[in-house]
């Protein structure tokens, strides 16, 4: 069998046109403005989606994020200043897609100034500016379903309020007694702190500025693509109480990443001098990748 494309999606932002089509905003719903304010959602992106969704759930094993782990957690591939981070993080853009108006940076900067005109806390700005920046593991070569997607956990039973379940019949977890019961290798409640996530920008983000952000942004960051729980509560039987708690974060932070997209940029020049206070005020000069 020849083997699949490891990257079906024609750029990252079919994953997040996606999760529009599935979650479309209750505001554009209620003034019913059609949610070509956004993007079109298109069918032929649906069959590209679907093979990554395929590929995500086939290959997202136990021993897949383990092996990750080890390799990206030591954080020893590159160190650079936030600033520079992001014009890294910018070689993402697809060229071979006339329709990517939006850089990566202008998705997180439109998201941190949603939160910011909503009066929330300069953390809760930050958590926007940063709550992509693990997507650069892309350019370390990871494939695309190594790096973005629903996240879920890994060691115990796959939920089905996960988008496109019956995909994890090709996972070798999928009839591994171990990992294929309801708690799996956890206990009941347990909390999500023992609770490993397949892997992606999620984890990766979190791991790299854990130190630096209150524990709300945190949240926010390694669960951000938690769809089976912020939007499903799949997975309670995991949560314990502090969990629940900050999981309200979690939730107020979702709307800002999925509907803040909007075609017209903000004027950098403008709010830099604000980012670079936010950026000097929480992070070290330097960032490890
Ligand atoms: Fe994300
Ligand atoms: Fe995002």
């Amino acid at each position: 069998m020849p083997r699949p494309n490891q990257n079906p999606l024609h750029n990252l932002d079919e994953w997040e046109e996606d999760l529009l089509s599935r979650y479309p905003d209750p505001e554009s719903i209620a003034q019913s403005k059609p949610t070509e304010a956004y993007r079109n959602y298109e069918e032929p992106s649906r069959d590209t989606v679907k093979e990554f969704y395929r590929l995500n759930h086939t290959y997202q094993t136990y021993d897949f994020v383990q092996k990750k782990r080890e390799e990206f957690l030591k954080f020893n591939k590159k160190e650079m200043p936030v600033w520079a981070a992001f014009d890294f993080l910018n070689q993402l853009v697809d060229d071979s897609d006339p329709d990517t108006d939006l850089d990566q940076f202008q998705h997180l900067l439109q998201t941190s100034e949603a939160i910011r005109r909503d009066g929330h806390p300069d953390w809760m700005v930050l958590a926007g500016l940063l709550h992509d920046m693990g997507k650069v593991l892309c350019l370390f070569g990871e494939p695309q379903w190594a790096v973005v997607g629903d996240t879920f956990p890994v060691g115990c039973a796959y939920s089905d309020k996960i988008v496109y379940p019956e995909f994890f019949q090709h996972n070798p977890d999928f009839t591994n007694q171990s990992y294929n019961t309801k708690y799996g290798v956890y206990a009941p409640n347990c909390g999500l702190r023992n609770v490993t996530m397949s892997w992606g920008h999620d984890e990766y983000v979190y791991q790299m500025t854990k130190d630096y952000l209150p524990e709300p942004a945190q949240y926010m960051l390694r669960y951000h693509s938690f769809y089976a729980q912020h939007r499903e509560n799949g997975y309670d039987h995991l949560m314990d109480d502090h969990d629940r708690e900050m999981f309200k974060w979690v939730k107020l932070f979702n709307p800002y990443d999925l509907y803040s997209k909007n075609p017209n940029p903000p004027d950098w020049n403008e709010l830099k001098p604000y980012y670079e206070g936010l950026v000097a005020k929480y992070l070290p000069a330097n960032l490890k990748f």
